[in-house]
């Protein structure tokens, strides 16, 4: 249902005494971020992402996967925060109980907006960590550069930090996620196709144990028929509308 306009739903944020947001790929967009499911250009355009984010696909091709994860990070240490992020981390900063901001992104960008505390469901793709429970041996500086690295001792490979399809959520994070869906009455839906579970199932959470929804994409996701509210626009154009003192 699309039934809330921009100034209703900036009402709702004003009014709340707590809001959840969780963001997904789209929010960092405007950044220059291609969104997951979007934009493998050149070299990568031949590979679908959802057959390299796995365990499986790793140790098929540690390498291919490696490399793209580093094409990747080179990518992000070329962009910055948008409106959107910065305007999510102003808000907090002006009133840092009545926000709760949770986000399927493993690019950094919500926190190098100044958004601290910040729950990410994928964990971070700056991060590395064994593939195979590490053994004695397995020291970060006993890595040997390659693509992958490998412990120089047991071959064990290091893998991105971040959560592959198949894999658990981080156990704390999601519970800490599950509690604000739970008990926020506003949760803001930002930026995602809203078709990868359990992250999506959080706005249904929320929606069922009272709180109003609003989802904020360009796009129809999968989350539109849960929401009260369905703004159509941009994280970078809508977000600060919405959280802007104005
Ligand atoms: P997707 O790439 O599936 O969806 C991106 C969404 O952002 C789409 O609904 C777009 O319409 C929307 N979008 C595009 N530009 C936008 C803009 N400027 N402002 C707002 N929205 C915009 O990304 P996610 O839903 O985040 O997980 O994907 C969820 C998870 O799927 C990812 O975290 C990843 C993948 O599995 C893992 O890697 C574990």
């Amino acid at each position: 249902m699309e039934g809330a306009s921009l100034d209703a739903v900036k009402a709702w944020v004003q009014q709340t005494r707590h809001i959840a947001v969780l963001t997904g790929a789209g929010i960092s967009a405007e950044s220059g971020v291609p969104t997951f499911r979007d934009a493998q250009t050149g070299y990568w355009a031949q590979f679908r992402p959802e057959d390299m984010a796995t365990e499986a696909g790793f140790r098929a091709l540690p390498q291919r996967v490696w490399d793209w994860y580093q094409y990747r990070r080179d990518l992000l240490t070329g962009v910055a925060p948008n409106a959107g992020h910065q305007a999510l981390a102003v808000f907090a900063q002006q009133y840092p109980d009545r926000l709760t901001l949770i986000t399927q992104n493993v690019d950094g960008l919500h926190q190098r907006a100044g958004s601290v505390g910040v729950l990410c469901l994928h964990g971070d793709i700056f991060e590395n960590r064994w593939l195979d429970a590490p053994r004695n041996c397995c020291h970060i500086d006993h890595a040997v550069a390659g693509h992958p690295p490998y412990c120089d001792r047991c071959g064990n490979l290091l893998r991105p930090g971040v959560v592959w399809f198949g894999e658990a959520l981080p156990f704390a994070t999601l519970e800490a996620a599950q509690h604000a869906a739970h008990t926020c009455d506003l949760m803001l839906v930002v930026g995602t196709a809203g078709a990868v579970y359990p992250a999506a199932g959080l706005a249904h959470q929320a929606r069922a144990a009272g709180a109003r929804v609003v989802v904020v994409n360009p796009a129809p996701s999968e989350l539109d028929g849960t929401a009260h509210g369905v703004l159509h626009g941009t994280a970078a154009e809508v977000l600060p509308q919405l959280f802007g003192a104005g």
